[in-house]
């Protein structure tokens, strides 16, 4: 069994647009949610998938994506961060974060993540390179599960109620399905969903630490077996 902590849309501010978003929390929530995942959860890997901060554009992003990193530094496990479109773009952004490898293998799961191009209406598309670095992803190989990662949440259409998706979302799910695609973990839509089965692959996006219920998801993966679970971050 491999156990996954996602942590995704923390929206670190003085005060978010959203009132819902309690931008102003992060700190604590982040604090808090590392301090639960090192004592009692003991993830395996840690993914944090975007939106760290709420405006790309503030004069003091670096400083806030410092802080936030200097808070998720301390998870006693592999991790791995990815930008949102409420981050800046990924060349200032892993300037403060650690750039993931392309794929990270850990105890047989191998990890792929992705930083997908923003689309109009908050949706995304996936290069042609990021396509064919699915179409790679077991080239050497590797037969065991396989793990997707990123912001926009990549979800089969008409599945769920989630409106955000991919311009060529048919490209993505095809290639999911032509890996055996484990498990594909997004944000974004703070609602979250429900996963969703399709063939091989299940589907994931998960709620927002910064608007209730204030939660981080888990994902337990046994072969092809995923069984989330969210935990509650109390607030201040
Ligand atoms: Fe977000
Ligand atoms: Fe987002």
């Amino acid at each position: 069994m491999l156990r996954i902590a996602v942590i995704s849309d923390i929206h670190y501010a003085d005060r978010c647009q959203s009132p819902k978003r309690k931008g102003e929390w992060a700190l604590h929530l982040l604090t808090e949610a590392v301090r639960r995942l090192n004592e009692d959860v003991r993830p395996d890997v840690v993914a944090v998938l975007g939106d760290l901060i709420d405006d790309p554009a503030a004069p003091d992003r670096l400083e806030r994506l410092e802080q936030l990193r200097d808070i998720i530094e301390r998870v006693d496990a592999p991790y791995i961060v990815l930008p949102g479109n409420h981050d800046p773009e990924p060349d200032v952004f892993y300037r403060v974060m650690p750039r993931p490898a392309d794929a990270l293998d850990i105890k047989g799961v191998r990890f792929i993540s992705f930083v997908d191009a923003e689309e109009p209406g908050w949706n995304a598309s996936r290069s042609a390179t990021d396509l064919a670095r699915m179409d790679a992803a077991r080239a050497d190989g590797h037969t065991g599960p396989l793990v997707m990662l990123q912001h926009v949440p990549v979800l089969p259409p008409g599945a769920t109620s989630c409106p955000y998706t991919y311009t060529n979302i048919d490209d993505v799910i095809s290639r999911c399905d032509a890996q055996a695609l484990t498990l594909s973990i997004g944000g974004h839509h703070h609602r979250g969903t429900q996963p969703v089965k399709r063939n091989k692959t299940t589907y994931l996006c998960v709620k927002a630490l910064c608007e209730e219920p204030f939660v981080f998801t888990t994902v337990d993966l046994a072969e092809t077996e995923a069984r989330v679970a969210e935990h509650t971050v109390p607030g201040p």
